[in-house]
């Protein structure tokens, strides 16, 4: 399938460039040394002396699609001795690491290289093509695989760590069952493994799926445009409002993501992402999968929750707690988004750090 949507598609592997992110649509090519607005951001955040900035990289699949992600590297005289791979949740990009990404970095400064990525239909990455579903869960080991190729992760007797939020955790734990050799430790921020719906429910969620579809591509309708960011970031804000339980996404980090997953347009700014993204999925994993696929990863686990986050299911919760078997277990003060959101981000920093330090 190719990605006719693509939004974005830098004919090249690599390259640098920075954004203006108060207008975000202005993508230019400029120098190595560019400070990264969102590195930045996060600094200022974090009030700390040392800035490891981040670059822009794009990762050219084989399909076509084109995944964007945000680098940080030490300088070359250093040797990488530590990978890191973060994997940010469903509706959000990379940008949702603007403060646990370079906090990493200046905790190891000299040996660690991080990538964050957008996945399809996210942030800056190109959109699936409109002949076949926007995002199925199992399709993501895809992505994720093709990024460790294209970064040439795969290549060296390197394992590496994941960090994954939300839906980034279940793609987290599908890909460490997948490719258990590749990876060393998991650290999953709120969400596990693919949220599993009863197998008796196969036809009803099908069903959705295809009706949806069916309304969405017929009305064709276009996107909206919002008067201005200030108005977008507070749509972003309501939606986490709008979810289960008792959930909030600070005024910061929705900015951050938005800026990143926005355009100006002529009378304001429109969303980026795929707007299928929203389509319930055409197919999603059973109980007995989902708990396959714990029972296949090999590496240590982190399981980092909030307090106020995403209710989960505490029969369901156990259960996974018993088949995955954390080394490292906590609720943390904060929301769904602890770890982007300043008053909960360096807690959640220092949780990752002690468990990246137990190596
Ligand atoms: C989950 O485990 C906790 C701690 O072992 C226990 O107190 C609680 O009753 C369990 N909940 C369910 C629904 O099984």
């Amino acid at each position: 399938m190719r990605n006719r949507r693509a939004s974005f598609q830098p004919p090249c592997y690599i390259f640098v460039f920075c954004f203006n992110l108060y207008t975000s649509v202005s993508v230019s090519i400029c120098c190595i040394s560019a400070m990264s607005a969102l590195a930045s951001t996060a600094v200022a955040l974090s009030s700390r002396a040392f800035a490891p900035t981040a670059i822009e990289i794009t990762l050219a699949c084989a399909d076509g699609m084109t995944l964007a992600a945000q680098s940080w590297k030490p300088s070359s005289e250093h040797t990488t001795k530590r990978r890191i791979l973060c994997l940010h949740g469903w509706m959000d990009n990379s940008a949702s690491f603007h403060y646990l990404a370079p906090r990493i970095m200046e905790h190891f400064p000299m040996d660690t290289e991080l990538v964050a990525l957008d996945f399809p239909g996210h942030g800056l990455s190109s959109h699936k093509s409109i002949d076949g579903p926007p995002l199925m869960l199992s399709e993501s080991a895809f992505y994720v695989a093709e990024a460790v190729r294209r970064l040439k992760w795969d290549s060296e007797s390197t394992p590496f760590t994941l960090i994954g939020h939300s839906m980034g955790a279940a793609v987290g734990c599908l890909y460490s069952a997948v490719y258990p050799e590749q990876v060393k430790n998991l650290v999953l921020l709120e969400g596990a493994g693919p949220l599993a719906r009863k197998t008796e429910d196969i036809a009803k969620h099908i069903r959705m799926h295809v009706q949806r579809r069916q309304t969405a591509l017929i009305q064709n309708k276009s996107p909206r445009i919002y008067p201005s960011l200030e108005l977008a970031v507070a749509t972003r804000r309501q939606t986490a409002k709008n979810f289960p339980g008792d959930q909030s996404l600070s005024k910061e980090a929705a900015t951050l993501m938005v800026k990143r997953g926005s355009v100006s347009v002529g009378e304001g700014v429109r969303f980026c992402h795929d707007a299928r993204l929203q389509w319930p999925s055409l197919q999603y994993f059973t109980t007995e999968q989902t708990e396959a696929l714990y029972k296949d990863i090999q590496c240590p686990t982190a399981l980092i929750l909030a307090k106020s986050g995403w209710p989960f299911d505490e029969d369901r919760q156990n259960r996974t707690l018993e088949l995955l078997r954390p080394v490292h277990y906590t609720t943390l003060a904060g929301s769904h988004h602890f770890h982007a959101d300043p008053d909960t981000a360096e807690s959640v920093a220092q949780e990752v750090l002690r468990f990246l330090e137990q190596e």
